[in-house]
């Protein structure tokens, strides 16, 4: 029987690909044959990974890559393509979540750094590689969202607003690359156990009050996020482009 889920030899760009989420989607995709290209701003940690890929027999590269440096953006898809001559899959994953005290002392250079990295480079990445994809037969846009784009906190309104820019620029991008055969989904994830969320989770009289709420009454591993990206990245979500699907352990409505 064919594997809908199969990603063997799919080039796969992760942005933030070294750390937290997208170590564990860059490892799983890589353990399923696909070519992953680890794509951060410490272009040693994606080369550590790389490496430890390439040891256990898979097939990876590292690239330097920050996603709020929006004139660089079309150098790392040209790098992805110079390297393997296509791209069939990107993750726009690479996020930043700083807390701001209130929204009166958030200073303009915050929300340009929160929305260049967590709405502007997605949306810019999104363009050059769909027009990429759509040059080679088609291919898949995963966009990393937050339960915070949809349950909005005061003291993370502008990382708030910009996941919310990023389910609406999931939307109309796969409005737009749909007839080029480019799908784009996003997955809205609840809390799961990195280093962007090791503040709240590592304080004991905050994390009770994260799970609180948690149906299945803990918070993510990040590899509970990698059937998702599985999922969007391959045939078995053919029929599924604009979707939002929530991660979150069953957070309480
Ligand atoms: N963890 C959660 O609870 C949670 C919840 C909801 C949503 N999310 C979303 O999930 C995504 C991944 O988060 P995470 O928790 O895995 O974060 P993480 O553990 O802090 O890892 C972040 C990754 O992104 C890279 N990165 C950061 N800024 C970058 C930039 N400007 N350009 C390129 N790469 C950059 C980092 O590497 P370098 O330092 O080398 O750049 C690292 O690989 C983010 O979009 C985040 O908003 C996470």
């Amino acid at each position: 029987m064919t594997n809908r889920f199969n990603v063997k030899d799919k080039v796969v760009l992760i942005t933030g690909g070294s750390r937290g989420l997208g170590r564990a989607m860059s490892l799983a995709f890589a353990a399923e044959g696909a070519k992953v290209v680890v794509a951060s701003r410490k272009v040693a940690a994606c080369e550590a990974l790389a490496n430890e890929i390439r040891n256990s027999g898979g097939e990876a590269m590292a690239l330097e890559c920050h996603v709020g440096k929006w004139d660089t953006l079309e150098k790392v898809i040209d790098a992805v393509v110079a390297a393997y001559g296509r791209i069939d899959v990107l993750i726009n994953n690479a996020g930043m979540s700083p807390v701001a005290p209130s929204l009166l002392e958030t200073t303009e250079a915050l929300v340009d750094k929160i929305l260049d990295i967590n709405l502007k480079g997605p949306l810019r990445l999104t363009a050059l590689a769909a027009t990429q994809m759509a040059g080679t037969g088609g291919g898949a846009v995963i966009n990393i969202s937050s339960l915070a784009a949809q349950r909005p906190a005061p003291i993370t309104t502008a990382y708030s607003a910009a996941k919310a820019g990023l389910n609406a620029l999931t939307a109309a991008a796969a409005q737009e690359f749909a007839p080029v055969g480019v799908r784009v989904n996003c997955i809205v994830c609840g809390t799961f156990d990195t280093d962007a969320a090791a503040a709240m989770v590592g304080n004991a009289d905050i994390l009770p009050h994260i799970v609180e709420p948690i149906a299945l009454q803990r918070i993510g591993n990040p590899e509970e996020v990698v059937g998702a990206a599985l999922y969007f990245a391959s045939d078995a979500s053919s029929y599924t482009t604009g979707a939002c699907l929530t991660i979150d352990g069953g957070v309480r409505p």
